[in-house]
Formats: structure tokens, C-alpha cells, sequence
């Protein structure tokens, strides 16, 4: 009976450390510390998160002074320029590197953080809004 109660002692003494493992790892399973599932999705705007987003990733090349001449002439540091391409599916496509549309951001071969895309599905799943 000695011997059930190592094992025992043992074993919840292993899943505890790879317990741990799992908090260790963390960090870079989301980077940032963002975990997607914990996202406010319901609360996304254009003026908030989405451009944010656009700044950070897209806009050195998507300006209205830099697209002519980097940005193939796309532009989307507004509103509308964003919408035209929300609605020809071009900006979700491109940003999730799907099949049919040229992966952005360009020339790194990196999507941007999934809790930026997950914001940005959320947002065009609510109509894509000027809010
Ligand atoms: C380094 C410059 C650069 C960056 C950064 C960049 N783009 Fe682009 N983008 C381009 C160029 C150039 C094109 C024209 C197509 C091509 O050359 O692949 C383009 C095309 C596009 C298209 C049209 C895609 C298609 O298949 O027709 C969309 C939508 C787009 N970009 C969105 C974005 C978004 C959103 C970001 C940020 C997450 C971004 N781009 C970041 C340069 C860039």
C-alpha cells in the first residue's frame, strides 16, 4: 500500500509541474499577453482598434501620400477606402493570407497578431460601420 501512495504523490506532484509548463508557455502561445477568446468583440470600432491596427501594420505603405508609389495605389488611412475593400472581401482575405488575394502585411510573409484579426472579423461581421 506504501507503494499507492508514491505513485500517487508522484503523479500529482508531475501533473502539477506540467501544469506549470502550461502557464510558462503562455506568453508565447499569445503574444503580448492577448488571448483572442478573451477579446471584447462586441465593443469593435473603426476609429479605435481597426485603425489602430491599420497604422501599426499597413499604413507605410497604404497612405494616401505613400500608397501611389508603395501601396499600389490602395488607400487606407480612410473610411471609405477601407469599406471598398472590406466589401470586395480583398482586406480579410489579404490580411488571413487566404488563397486568391496577396498576403498582407507585404514582403514580411507574417499575418499580423490573431487578436487583431479576430477584431477585425468581429468588425466587418457587424457591418463593417463608421463608429
Ligand atoms: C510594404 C508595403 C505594404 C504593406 C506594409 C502593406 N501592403 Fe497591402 N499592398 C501592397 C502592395 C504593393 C499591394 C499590391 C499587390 C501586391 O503587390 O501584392 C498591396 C495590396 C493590398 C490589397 C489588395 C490585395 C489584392 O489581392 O488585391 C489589400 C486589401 C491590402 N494590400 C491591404 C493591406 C493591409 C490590410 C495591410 C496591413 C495589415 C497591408 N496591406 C500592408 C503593399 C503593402
Amino acid at each position: 500500500m506504501k507503494k499507492t501512495l508514491l505513485i500517487t504523490l508522484l503523479s500529482t506532484l508531475i501533473i502539477w509541474q506540467l501544469g506549470a509548463c502550461y502557464y510558462d508557455v503562455e506568453q508565447e502561445l499569445y503574444p503580448g499577453g492577448c488571448d483572442p477568446a478573451q477579446l471584447d468583440t462586441a465593443n469593435v470600432t473603426f476609429s479605435g482598434q481597426i485603425n489602430t491596427t491599420l497604422k501599426t501594420y499597413c499604413l507605410n505603405c497604404h497612405s494616401t501620400t505613400n500608397a501611389p508609389s508603395l501601396g499600389a495605389g490602395i488607400v487606407l488611412d480612410q473610411y471609405n477606402g477601407v469599406k471598398a475593400y472590406v466589401d470586395n472581401g480583398k482586406l480579410y482575405a489579404s490580411v488571413t493570407h487566404a488563397s486568391g488575394a496577396s498576403p498582407m502585411p507585404k514582403g514580411t510573409g507574417n499575418k499580423i497578431p490573431q487578436c487583431d484579426i479576430v477584431l477585425l472579423k468581429a468588425w466587418i461581421d457587424h457591418g463593417a460601420p463608421n463608429n
